[in-house]
């Protein structure tokens, strides 16, 4: 089945439904401020944000950091400017993209998992290290990795209100699924289920993600110029590895 990520195009607009950006998405928020602090051998003022997003991430860092965000998405970075009029978006692949500048810190959240096959993991980290002063401190969380990964795991989450008018009552239902455990990657299949005024509309969604085993991240991350410090964050019943990682010189 085709990748189609309409997450991130024509049903954008469900995404700041999908978690709330005031409540989870804080909680981890203080969580990479506190590793930044602990960790950075340089003050750090400024932070780009690779794979923003809409931008819920920049929302609740921004009176820590001055923020760039840079997204694939140009759709989900119109919702990233509107939810952070004073930080700067730019459009981008992580693969790829150079600034042509610098920064304090970088956060490679939830997005990382998009590269799926070792040498764009390998490219988004190097573009990450080439975007920060030595002495800088990288935070990466894997949303998952062998080791967590589980099979045909089904979430439901019911959309959160984010106060801005009429809006539909929606549903997401997410599955992940592994066809072949000896590849590194798999599938994340979304159903929607909108109702607006009653009526049931229901969408569906599908990609290709990255999965690697801990020590797989842990190689890269040297490999491409960091000193690695690894915790733990924990978000309800799920527990999550948290790479704080330092530019090398
Ligand atoms: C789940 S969203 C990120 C949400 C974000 N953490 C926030 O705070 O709102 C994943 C994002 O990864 C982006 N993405 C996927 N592949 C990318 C790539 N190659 N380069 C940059 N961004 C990418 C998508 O466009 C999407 O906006």
């Amino acid at each position: 089945m085709a990748d189609t990520c309409r997450l991130y195009t024509d049903l954008a607009w469900l995404w700041p439904m999908w978690g709330d950006a005031a409540g989870e998405y804080a909680h981890y928020c203080r969580h990479v401020a506190g590793l930044i602090e602990r960790h950075a051998a340089r003050p750090a003022g400024t932070l780009l944000d690779i794979g923003c997003g809409g931008g819920k991430n920049v929302f609740n860092l921004k009176g820590r950091f001055r923020i760039t965000g840079v997204d694939l998405s140009p759709t989900m970075l119109a919702q990233a400017r509107g939810l952070n009029p004073e930080s700067a978006f730019v459009h981008g692949d992580m693969r790829t993209f150079r600034l042509g500048r610098t920064f304090d810190a970088v956060l490679m959240d939830d997005a990382i998992s998009y590269m799926a096959c070792l040498e764009d993991f390998v490219a988004a980290f190097r573009t990450a290290s080439v975007h920060l002063d030595t002495g800088g401190v990288l935070v990466a969380t894997p949303d998952v990795t062998t080791e967590t990964f589980r099979q045909n795991r089904t979430i439901a989450t019911p959309g959160t209100r984010t106060g801005t008018g009429d809006e539909p009552d929606v549903v997401f239902v997410e599955n992940v699924y592994d066809p072949d455990p000896a590849d590194e990657q798999y599938e994340t299949t979304v159903l929607y289920l909108i109702r607006d005024h009653g009526r049931l509309r229901i969408e569906t969604d599908h990609w290709t993600m990255g999965l690697f085993p801990l020590d797989t991240w842990r190689g890269v991350l040297r490999d491409t110029g960091f000193e690695v410090h690894e915790g733990r964050y924990n978000a309800g019943e799920d527990e999550y590895t948290v790479f704080a990682c330092v530019k090398a010189g």
